[in-house]
């Protein structure tokens, strides 16, 4: 049985459509809806309960925080599933090109953390940020401005529904990628011009001074600030533009299939708000 956790959130649901009306999976999600278990990387106790009878366990990462309270869920979640006798775990963690990332350390420590399980298989899917995540740090402003510090650096951002097709994929048929660590990125880097252009909006960007003290004013938590900032430095910086891994897997993992249009998605997801 494959258990998916995190199926409220944007990918997990992704992932739970595709898997609708298999038997042989069950969905988990702190909210607990009728049809799911009840599973809290923060509550530890709901745990045992949720990963009876697993084998494989999809372990969608869990949310933002301070690096504490993220390598704690984490922890806690892989500690359980070799408690229940689960037998491989597929992670979804930060591509490798991703590391000056804040963000970046939970994901490096819960692969490792994986690697040393001596009961574990795992295969760790190296995401991408996603051409949606476009959209909070490059969305045009009332004066139809794309203002983010994103310099003349480029994204290679990958849709979202291509990471869950490959999450269901390899998910579903672990064994053919036991102990496998895949890199996911888009094929085509998209910069503030693109962006702009394919708006039909102006690219004017500021400095990173000046993105840190609008996204310290709007009210984000203190962890997000740097969080965004390391992003757009990243970006700006050329260290995220898809040429920093050593092999792109997104198109072998789609099974020969086109990778879906980031810009697209990106387009998309500013005009739907
Ligand atoms: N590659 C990228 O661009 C990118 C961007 C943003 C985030 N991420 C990472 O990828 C993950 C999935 O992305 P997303 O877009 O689906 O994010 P999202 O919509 O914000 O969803 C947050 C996810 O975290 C889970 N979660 C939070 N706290 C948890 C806890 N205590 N116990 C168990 N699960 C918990 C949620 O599960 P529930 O169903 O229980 O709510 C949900 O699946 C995120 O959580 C984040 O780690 C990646």
């Amino acid at each position: 049985m494959l258990l998916v956790t995190g199926v409220s959130g944007a990918l997990g649901s992704l992932v739970a459509e595709r898997l609708a009306g298999r038997e042989d999976v069950v969905l988990g999600t702190r909210a607990g809806r009728p049809g799911t278990r009840r599973l809290d990387f923060d509550a530890p106790e709901t745990l045992p309960g949720a990963f009876a009878g697993v084998e494989t366990l999809l372990l969608i990462s869990a949310g933002y925080g301070e690096d504490d309270v993220v390598v704690a869920r984490h922890g806690a979640a892989i500690s359980a599933a070799e408690a229940a006798g689960v037998r491989h775990v597929v992670y979804t963690s930060l591509s490798g090109d991703g590391d000056h990332l804040t963000y970046a350390l939970a994901h490096r420590w819960t692969e490792r953390r994986l690697r040393r399980s001596t009961t574990l298989d795992w295969t760790i899917l190296r995401n991408g940020l996603y051409a949606e995540f476009l959209t909070w740090i490059a969305a045009p402003d009332a004066e139809h401005r794309i203002t983010g510090p994103l310099g003349e650096g480029r994204l290679a951002a990958v849709a979202r529904a291509d990471l869950a097709d490959i999450a269901v994929s390899v998910a579903t048929d672990p064994a053919a990628h036991r102990n496998r660590v895949y890199e996911l990125v888009g094929e085509r880097p998209l910069g503030g011009a693109d962006l702009a252009a394919a708006l039909g909006a102006a690219y004017v960007p500021g400095t990173l001074a000046e993105a840190r003290a609008a996204i310290a004013a709007s009210g984000a938590m203190p962890f997000q600030v740097p969080m965004l900032a390391s992003t757009y430095s990243a970006i700006a910086h050329g260290f995220l533009d898809g040429t920093g891994v050593a092999r792109n897997d997104l198109r072998a993992l789609l099974g020969g299939r086109e990778p879906l249009d980031a810009l697209d998605v990106f387009v998309k997801a500013v005009r739907e708000g």
